[in-house]
């Protein structure tokens, strides 16, 4: 079925200016890791409720509903979880997403299962991947994603995604003070002259159960200055305008490195994100309270015009930059978990 919006409509703008050009799906909000950061074990725990099957968005709900969003200009989709290859299948999605030749279709995973999947993933047409992982000794990972997940099986993970092609590979490391702020630099002498790009994000205070304060969270200022100091580094340009990450490259011309700054630097000012939760939840910020429902027009059959609409009204109205005016205060909010949210 076509889109019944025209393809090529002007972009719409948000009020602060912002163009809409990156959809983020999350398939599923569960996940096999308990990381301390996201899915505290006290919380996410065997009485928790995860969402029931016939809620999820079916593939094809996803497929339609990222065609209307390709139409108001979206140029990247991003799938997200919980942990998205626990979705069974999901190479199926992929297949159908992939029809979108020209849109830059990758996909967020903790890795655990990513040594069976990538090759099915990249047949399918995934394009690349980015991989969290938050230290290379075991005992620091294992305490960070609480099952005991052993490192080993993630860096295989990666090496079999580098090996199908579904390059360049991102590593995400996300950083706590005194719990694997000590890793920050053996991961960087890892992964420097990989060709993956290791980045080290800024603890944030996304939903309400991981007991985020500020004394946790390490400056990427900070890193900066002791991977410089042992390794050798320099700023590099982004490579987009509202690139998440501020990118630096080694001197010795052996790779580079991102940081994504979200406490210390907001970058809400070229936001350009949108968010599209498991059961059919349009957020327009990751630390939103509230988001839309697109399920319900997508199954209480209104037309592909009534959905871009309704999609284009959200966006117009949209004024979020919750990084830039983050408090302690603000940080207590009641917001949507990331696990729900997708990252
Ligand atoms: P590419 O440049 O396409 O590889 O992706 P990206 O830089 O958007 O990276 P990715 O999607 O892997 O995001 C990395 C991490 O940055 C996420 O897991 C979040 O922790 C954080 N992040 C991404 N988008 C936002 C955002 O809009 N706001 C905030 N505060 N954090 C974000
Ligand atoms: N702060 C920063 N990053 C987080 N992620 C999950 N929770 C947080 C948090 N509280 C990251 C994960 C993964 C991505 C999905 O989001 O490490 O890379
Ligand atoms: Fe799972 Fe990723 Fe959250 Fe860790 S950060 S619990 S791997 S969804
Ligand atoms: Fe975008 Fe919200 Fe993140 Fe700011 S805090 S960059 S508006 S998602």
């Amino acid at each position: 079925m076509q889109a019944q919006t025209a393809p090529g409509t002007p972009a719409i703008l948000d009020t602060r200016g912002r163009p809409l050009r990156d959809l983020r799906i999350s398939v599923t909000d569960r996940c096999n890791f308990r990381c301390t950061y996201c899915m505290p074990k006290e919380v996410f725990g065997k009485d928790f409720q995860f969402l029931e099957r016939e809620n999820l968005l079916s593939f094809g709900e996803i497929h339609r509903v990222t065609r209307i969003f390709r139409d108001h200009g979206i140029e990247k989709v991003r799938i997200t979880g919980g942990e998205p290859l626990v979705r069974r299948k999901l190479e199926r999605l992929i297949e159908m997403l992939a029809y979108h030749e020209d849109l830059d279709l990758t996909l967020t995973t903790n890795g655990s299962l990513l040594k069976q999947k990538a090759a099915d993933l990249k047949a399918a047409g995934l394009k690349r991947v980015t991989v969290s992982l938050d230290a290379l000794d075991n005992p620091t990972f294992m305490k960070m994603n609480d099952v005991d997940f052993p490192v080993e099986k993630v860096l295989e993970g990666i090496d079999e995604a580098d090996r199908v092609g579904l390059a360049p590979i991102k590593i995400n490391m996300v950083v706590k003070r005194g719990v694997n702020d000590h890793s920050v630099v053996p991961m960087a002498r890892h992964f420097k002259g990989s060709r993956h790009i290791l980045r080290f994000i800024e603890f944030m205070d996304v939903g309400s159960t991981n007991g985020w304060n500020l004394d946790s969270v390490v400056p990427s200022s900070e890193l900066a200055a002791r991977i410089d100091a042992e390794l050798g580094i320099e700023p590099a340009e982004a490579n987009y305008r509202g690139e998440v990450a501020e990118r630096w490259r080694y001197k010795d011309g052996s790779g580079e490195v991102g940081f994504i700054s979200s406490v210390t630097q907001a970058f809400c000012r070229d936001c350009t994100r949108a968010r599209l939760s498991a059961e059919g939840q349009l957020f327009t910020c990751l630390f939103a309270t509230q988001g839309t429902d697109l399920r319900s027009l997508l199954r209480n059959d209104s037309s592909d015009v009534e959905i871009s609409d309704a999609i284009a009204r959200v966006w117009k109205v949209r004024g979020d930059r919750y990084s830039e005016i983050r408090t302690a205060e603000t940080a207590k909010l009641r917001k949507v978990e990331m696990s729900y949210i997708g990252g």
